[in-house]
């Protein structure tokens, strides 16, 4: 039995078909990222598995239960996030996690604790109003945890965080990861799927493009190989793209791309023509392709 179960599963809202025959599964111990634009059927695919909606056809299972039918044997066991998390006003953040932790039968040692975890220590005793909208997202991501969840579900949990806070919550999802916990999240971000996710589920239209580990994506793409590199921005790209055998053009100030085989061979060859003029070679990227390329392509081929 797999964590999480998805088999042939429908959403639709009236003549919206959101969701359209999706089949996938997420393990304990991994993190599983729903990649695809807005619009693609993230949320309506997790909401189905936080029992907030049910399937117009197929089914799902968490830990092996119906998240409507079982849904009391299933909400102590999952942590939820939503999308646009909204408390009583006037709670504190120490109130918010006391409470939470209070209805479930397990829940952490500590909930004060859980507050330092998401970085929240100074604004305890603050009154969720007045929270920034970071700080929010902080505190529902808390709470989904409070209960010590075998399955974690969070939909865009980094959306709209600084650098600071998104690194906070990466932290986080790596130590659930490591400690058995199956996350299953949402996100847009191609960056944020790279960074975090064991596997990446694409979403298309609602319909699953593409599932795989990064590199089996990759590996599974026919588009264009490309190796990416930065150097000083007036470089001769004509007399490169004489060198690599393949076209070279700017992407950006100081960043290039070629369009040539992605092997070690050709990483010789531009470092050995940078070298030649005495040139500074910044970043190179060869070997996988970036997400980003592969995604495009699975988003834009797809029918
Ligand atoms: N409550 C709703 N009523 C009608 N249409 C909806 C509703 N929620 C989502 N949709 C539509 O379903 C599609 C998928 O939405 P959603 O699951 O929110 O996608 P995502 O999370 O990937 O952005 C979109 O076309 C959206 O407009
Ligand atoms: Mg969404």
């Amino acid at each position: 039995m797999s964590a999480v179960e998805i088999e042939s599963l429908v959403v639709r809202y009236g003549s919206v078909t959101a969701v359209d025959g999706v089949s996938l599964r997420a393990e304990a111990g991994e993190v599983l990222a729903l990649l695809g634009p807005n619009g693609a059927g993230k949320t309506s695919t997790v909401e189905t598995l936080e029992g907030f909606r049910c399937p117009d056809a197929g089914s799902v299972r968490v830990l092996g239960l119906d998240p409507v039918g079982d849904r009391r044997a299933l909400l102590p066991r999952i942590g939820v996030m939503l999308q646009s998390c909204r408390l009583y006003s006037v709670i504190r953040p120490v109130e918010a996690v006391r409470l939470f932790a209070a209805h479930h039968p397990h829940p952490v040692d500590d909930p004060d604790a859980l507050l330092d975890r998401v970085g929240l220590r100074d604004r305890s005793r603050t009154v969720w109003r007045r929270l920034s909208g970071g700080e929010q997202q902080r505190l529902a991501l808390a709470l989904a945890l409070v209960g010590r969840p075998e399955v974690v579900v969070l939909d865009e949990p980094t959306a709209g965080l600084d650098v600071h806070g998104r690194d906070l919550v990466r932290s986080i999802i790596r130590e659930l990861r490591d400690d058995g916990v199956c996350v299953l999240l949402t996100t847009h971000e191609l960056d944020e799927a790279e960074r975090l996710a064991d596997r990446v589920a694409v979403l298309h239209r609602g319909r699953l493009v593409a599932l795989g580990s990064l590199d089996e994506l990759a590996a599974a793409d026919r588009g264009p190989q490309s190796v990416r590199f930065s150097g000083p921005s007036d470089l001769d790209v004509a007399a490169l793209s004489t060198v690599l055998g393949g076209p070279v053009r700017a992407e950006g100030p100081g960043s290039f791309v070629a369009e040539v085989v992605s092997s070690a061979s050709t990483v010789a060859s531009l470092a050995g023509w940078f070298a030649e003029q005495g040139l500074p070679l910044g970043e190179v990227r060869a070997g996988r392709q970036r997400l980003e390329d592969v995604y495009r392509r699975l988003v834009e081929e797809a029918p």
